[in-house]
């Protein structure tokens, strides 16, 4: 018998994007043997492959009490009540699963008995560098960010000599550079924008530089604050008050101001405050990336657009949702590539001796496997 491998519609409302793509199924199903695809019906609609389309790739249509019966189901939002209701003891779910911002779901996946592997957990190491679905998706977010921003502001980005006159560059800063972040400065460079970026890490220096960015140094002493896994550590509490009046001078520099800064399931830190928005030319705009985590800017309004002083504030929660057909070929790309790594002759074996399974892992035989969300947990006990 097949592993049948269950890929539902998303249910989450603004969700367009799809987990598995007829491209990568047909190549999947051509080099892994012993598996079955079941994809919802209309699951890829909204990220434009049809039906007719994962027919084609040797996908097998079924509606959703089937799907949610499968071996393991891949999914790229977190399961709802309802789709947790479909599923049964000893199945396999991967897909993004919150395990920081929701740790409540861990548990109820763990009392269903359902073996559950968080896209967000898996380690960033270079093996596991193709199932980083979170790097995957903060680039289109970065990206996405940037577009949005030009899209709003009253201005050029790039300079222009006209017979009409000189327009000058619109100066972008990006506050955080991470994935996100030098995506962001990446694709602003290419508008033609003068872009400025800033983060506590001292290795984002040269990674600014080399995108043709001017790093912006502030009079802190932040050393260095990368931790093993490359992602930042905090700053300490001092040091995190004088952030937003030391760079409140760069912001009222900006037309755009990009916000990515965050430390995985921490509150994001606040960097611009009311006074910084106040100070900034009429017309200029911010996109608050750590929106969904309370965001980097006190006016941002989480899946909202603001507009305080004159100046318009987004805060947007998903942006890979804005390009679901990017989004879900580089996310089915990761989900699939993590889930080839532990399927062999149509059955998964979990391998908690592999440290890409045993960080992904977030529940298994009864009971939350991740200390961290572990933890969270008993706290809130
Ligand atoms: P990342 O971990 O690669 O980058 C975050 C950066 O923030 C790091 O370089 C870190 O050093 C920096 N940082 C942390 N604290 C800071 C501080 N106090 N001051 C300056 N820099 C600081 O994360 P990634 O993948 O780039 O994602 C960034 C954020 O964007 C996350 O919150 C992610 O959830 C969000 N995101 C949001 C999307 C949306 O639609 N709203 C889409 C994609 C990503």
């Amino acid at each position: 018998m097949a592993l049948t491998i269950g890929i539902p519609r998303e249910s989450d409302a603004g969700e367009t994007r799809v987990a598995l793509i007829p491209n990568i199924a047909e190549r999947m199903l051509k080099s892994v043997d012993g598996i079955e695809f079941l994809v919802e019906a209309g699951a890829g609609d909204t990220a434009f492959h049809s039906d007719a389309d994962f027919e084609d790739a040797g996908c097998r249509i079924a509606d959703r009490e089937e799907v949610f019966g499968a071996d393991l189901i891949a999914k790229v939002g977190p399961p709802s009540g309802e789709e947790i209701a479909l599923m049964h003891e000893g199945q396999v779910v991967a897909g993004f699963l919150r395990p920081l911002d929701d740790p409540g779901l861990a548990r109820s996946l763990a009392e269903k008995g359902v073996t559950s592997l968080a896209m967000e957990l898996v380690p960033r190491i270079s093996r596991a560098q193709k199932m980083d679905a979170l790097s995957a998706m903060s680039s289109l977010g970065g990206y996405r960010a940037t577009i949005l921003a030009a899209d709003r502001l009253p201005k050029f980005f790039p300079l222009l000599t006209t017979a009409a006159g000189t327009i000058r560059p619109a100066n972008v800063l990006v506050l955080g550079a991470g994935v996100a972040g030098l995506q962001a400065i990446a694709t602003a460079k290419r508008l033609g924008a003068k872009v400025f970026g800033y983060d506590i890490r001292d290795a984002t220096r040269e990674e600014i530089e080399s995108l043709g960015a001017k790093f912006v140094e502030l009079e802190i002493d932040v050393g260095d604050q990368e931790d093993e896994g490359g992602y930042a550590r905090e700053l300490e509490r001092e040091k995190q008050e004088r952030q937003p009046e030391l760079l409140q001078p760069h912001i009222a520099d900006a037309d755009v101001v990009i916000t990515t800064a965050l430390i995985p399931g921490r509150p994001a830190p606040l960097l611009i405050r009311e006074e910084a928005v106040e100070a900034m030319a009429p017309g200029s705009v911010i996109v608050d990336l750590a929106a969904p985590n309370g965001g980097n800017c006190a006016y941002t309004r989480t899946g909202e657009t603001v507009v305080e002083h004159e100046v318009t504030i987004l805060g947007p929660t998903n942006l890979p949702a804005d390009m679901p057909v990017h989004a879900s070929q580089l996310y089915a790309k990761t989900i699939t590539s993590l889930i080839e790594e532990f399927v062999e002759d149509g059955t998964f074996t979990p391998d908690f001796d592999d440290e890409i399974f045993d960080g992904a892992c977030l529940t298994h035989d009864g009971s939350v496997h991740n200390e961290r969300v572990r933890d969270m947990l008993s706290q809130e006990a």
